[in-house]
């Protein structure tokens, strides 16, 4: 991990989730991280379970303005949350400020659903159908190219390119990683 982002290095997960997982995880690999998530719920369940980072997680959404400043960060997580916001949102604000935080030389990795319009399916985890939005790969590279970003290709076995999976629920998704250009 430290070959790619130096120890200290600081990193926002935005749409950390409950219990902020990553954020914990990354705080113990010696990380200058903070997340958030738009669920006050989730930022609870964080706190109790890891009073550690309780001050480095907050409620905040990624809908609107977010009240960092300007290349704030090394990297930016922002995975299975885009999901949840209207696509006129994500091309609008969402993208616009996940890279506006995003420090020149920076890598925003971000990972979504994929296909066209909206997908309900099945949710184990909550025990009830959920709808999520759906985004097209070629549109989010679009959006990141024109917000001053390129997609890391893949580079012999490190990871790299469009990255595509598919989880239990079963929906498809995306990863990407992206650097900010200097
Ligand atoms: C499926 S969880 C993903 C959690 C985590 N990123 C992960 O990869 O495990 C979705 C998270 O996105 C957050 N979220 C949904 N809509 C959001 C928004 N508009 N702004 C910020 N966070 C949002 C939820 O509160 C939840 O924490």
């Amino acid at each position: 991990m430290r070959e790619l982002i130096p120890e200290g290095a600081r990193g926002l997960d935005a749409g950390c989730g409950s219990g902020a997982r990553d954020v914990f995880f990354y705080w113990q690999l010696g990380y200058d991280v903070v997340g958030f998530a738009a669920v006050d719920e989730n930022i609870r369940v964080a706190k109790e379970l890891h009073p550690e980072i309780a001050e480095k997680v907050s409620v905040a959404d990624l809908s609107k303005p977010l009240q960092h400043t300007d290349e704030s960060f090394d990297f930016v997580m922002c995975n299975a949350v885009i999901q949840h916001i209207a696509p006129d949102l994500v091309a609008s604000v969402t993208l616009p400020e996940l890279t506006r935080v995003l420090k020149p030389g920076g890598v925003l990795q971000l990972m979504f659903k994929v296909g066209d319009g909206i997908k309900t399916l099945y949710d184990k985890d909550y025990d009830a159908e959920r709808t999520f939005q759906l985004y097209s790969a070629d549109d989010v590279v679009s959006s990141l190219t024109g917000l001053g970003c390129e997609i890391i290709p893949q580079v012999g076995e490190k990871l790299g390119g469009l990255m595509y999976f598919t989880d239990p629920k079963p929906a498809d998704h995306c990863l990407l990683f992206a650097l900010k250009s200097n």
